[in-house]
């Protein structure tokens, strides 16, 4: 039985279309059953409807909490069976409370080879380090901020003339296969976490 995933976007929403695309072919083994948005206008939301997945919108700024609101969204989650949770661009830090309700079933994507250069601006901290390499990162969320175990990385070259715009094109193409390689081996159960650490059977 395929695993129902649920995808949280803030914006473009080009991994939840990565992930949709990879969810299309028959043998996946998982299904993408909703897509949640914080923002209204994410163009992602009209593209996740339009291709027939149902949708919500939960507005952050409608509840007095941050924990308020993320039980807003995990009713949702629950109500529509969700057993794999993917952050995939979703511009809101999360509570402890959602983290260990999601623990073990909740993947983000992070642009840059962590723990290198966490949070905002990941480009920007990438090219002011001098670093030559960067990449993305898969990783099960954790209450601390993009500090899960991980599951899945990719490289690419940084090269001397790169902008961050540039940089984060050339990442954004690996994002886009490492994603869905990702939630592949978690709904397969060929990673999981267990005692804070990804374990592999594969
Ligand atoms: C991606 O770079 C992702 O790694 C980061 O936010 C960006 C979202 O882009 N967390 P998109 O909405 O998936 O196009």
């Amino acid at each position: 039985m395929k695993k129902r995933v649920a995808i949280l976007i803030s914006g473009r929403g080009s991994n939840m279309r990565s992930l949709m695309a990879a969810a299309s072919a028959p043998d996946f083994p998982a299904e993408i059953a909703l897509v949640i948005s914080n923002i209204g206008s994410a163009a992602g939301i009209q593209f996740a409807a339009d291709a027939g997945i149902a949708t919500e919108i939960v507005p952050h700024k409608a509840y007095e909490s941050r924990e308020a609101f993320d039980r807003a969204v995990s009713a949702h989650l629950e109500e529509a069976k969700i057993d794999i949770v993917c952050l995939a661009g979703f511009m809101r830090i999360l509570s402890d409370w959602f983290a260990s309700r999601w623990q073990g079933r909740m993947i983000n994507i992070h642009p840059s080879l962590l723990p290198l250069f966490k949070g905002t601006h990941v480009h920007e901290q990438a090219l002011q380090a001098g670093v030559r390499v960067s990449g993305c990162t898969v990783h099960f969320v954790v209450p601390e901020l993009d500090a899960g175990p991980i599951i899945a990385q990719a490289t690419v070259p940084v090269k001397s003339d790169d902008t961050p715009e540039t940089l984060a094109a050339r990442v954004l193409v690996e994002e886009h296969k490492l994603y869905p390689a990702a939630l592949k081996l978690l709904a397969e159960g060929k990673v999981r976490l267990e005692a804070g650490r990804a374990v592999f059977s594969c």
